[in-house]
């Protein structure tokens, strides 16, 4: 008895270096007719179809997806699931936006039932999107977590989450206190952190929210154990920032708010880092966490530009994944992400090459989470986490896609053009998890 063997054939994308830091076609693997095999959830062989096909075992199951590409699934480093209802609410920038849509959405996920249908319902989401792994905030309420944990579990998703943390400065029903913070995330850390797939994410909401006993805590947690992530926000919109200057006068920056606490360090992930100077890009440098660019949120609420091409800068590279940043972000789809990276990138003087924008939502993402070893590109011993994308989804792209002649041009139609619709189907550890039709 051997396990079962899966071959995906179709035009295979990945990556073997970094594009922003050599000739981006020399940092792309192609291979227009490829084969990717996979066996107990794992990729075991890539390489051209021609070569490949003489050592299958005789029972290997080819699924052919000929005229569509085969890529690593996309990662989205910073999103809210419970804010999946409140996408697209109408009229407010970022403080206002927090009280009058956000906090009323969270308030509901206390309700261990109203938490899974919508954990269930985002992750559906997700997977027709071509995203397998995310950092996802859920709410101060311990329920949404458990909802949440269960629900990805149950597909084998590999996905990184935590409680929200919030002392101060939101409504008493969203409020938690220091210790009880601590006590709760503890208690989610011991029964989900490395069970399956799933791993913990130390949530502080944001510098505001959390009084500097809680942050203090929050380093506290994360110092026992160095496989822990760590997600908030900083310094995403001007208000924002003048406020925690207010709230913490001791501090040089914002992001030394968090330094303070222990809270910079490898697997720490910051979304957006609009407001930010040379000396805090030096910092997350030389301390390994990652900035999540939330380009469709940042636009959405007006919070600003991330300058990326500042953050990725040679002389002291700061890691940087995508982030969708639902509620705030307006779509669920790295494709969408990366159509505004594009834009923001031109709005700051900078060309972003599709090659590089795909590496981004892929590579990239698994980099910036150091999770490289195991996702983002496709390579014997990787988990098979893979999405299938048609260049050719609509009769707008079909007749786009007849004048790209090169896998450079074919990539930016798809990230310019490309949603949901672009996404034939979805593989999980191995697993089909989403079929277009
Ligand atoms: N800052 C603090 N909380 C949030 C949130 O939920 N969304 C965004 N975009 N920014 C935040
Ligand atoms: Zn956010």
């Amino acid at each position: 008895l051997h396990p079962e063997t899966l071959v995906l054939r179709g035009r295979v994308v990945t990556f073997r270096d970094n594009p922003f830091t050599c000739d981006p076609l020399l940092a792309l693997y192609h291979e227009e007719d490829g084969a990717v095999v996979i066996r107990d959830g794992r990729i075991v062989t890539l390489g051209a179809y021609v070569d490949v096909h003489p050592d299958l075992p005789p029972d290997a199951r080819i699924v052919h997806y000929p005229d569509s590409l085969i890529s690593a699934g996309f990662i989205d480093t910073h999103v809210h699931y419970p804010q999946l209802p409140m996408i697209a609410a109408y009229g407010e920038q970022l403080l206002e936006w927090l009280e009058r849509y956000t906090f009323p959405t969270e308030s509901r996920f206390g309700d261990p039932v109203y938490a899974q249908d919508i954990a269930r319902r985002f992750l559906t989401e997700l997977l027709r999107c071509g995203t397998t792994t995310a950092a996802v905030f859920c709410t101060v309420h311990p329920q949404s977590v458990e909802a949440f944990f269960r629900e990805s579990e149950r597909l084998d998703t590999l996905m990184i989450a935590g409680k929200v943390l919030m002392d101060r400065n939101a409504p008493p029903a969203l409020r938690d206190t220091a210790q009880g913070g601590y006590d709760d995330s503890l208690a989610l850390i011991r029964r989900w952190h490395g069970r399956g797939r799933q791993m913990y994410a130390v949530t502080p909401r944001f510098a505001p929210t959390s009084s500097e006993g809680q942050l203090e805590l929050a380093g506290a947690l994360l110092a026992h154990d160095d496989t822990l992530f760590m997600q908030t926000h900083l310094a995403e919109n001007l208000a924002e920032v003048e406020w925690v200057r207010t709230l913490f006068p001791a501090r040089r920056s914002y992001l030394d708010v968090y330094a303070h606490a222990g809270l910079v360090r490898p697997r720490a992930i910051l979304g957006h880092a609009i407001h930010v100077d040379e000396q805090d890009l030096t910092t997350c440098h030389h301390a390994g966490c990652a900035l999540a660019h939330c380009p469709t949120s940042n636009l959405f609420l007006g919070s600003g530009s991330f300058r990326l091409f500042d953050a990725l800068d040679p002389k002291r590279p700061v890691r940087v994944g995508l982030g969708t940043d639902i509620g705030a972000g307006t779509s669920l789809s790295q494709l969408q992400s990366l159509n505004e990276a594009y834009k923001v990138a031109q709005g700051t003087g900078h060309r972003l090459h599709p090659i590089q924008a795909f590496w981004l939502a892929t590579a990239g993402g698994a980099r910036a989470l150091h999770l490289d070893h195991r996702i983002g590109t496709i390579a014997p011993g990787m988990e098979a986490d893979l999405c299938i994308l048609d260049p050719a989804a609509t009769p707008l792209q079909a007749l786009r896609v007849q004048s790209c002649d090169s896998i450079s041009d074919l990539l930016f139609s798809l990230m310019m053009l490309g949603d949901d619709r672009s996404v034939r189907a979805t593989y999980v550890a191995g697993r089909l998890v989403h079929e277009r039709d």
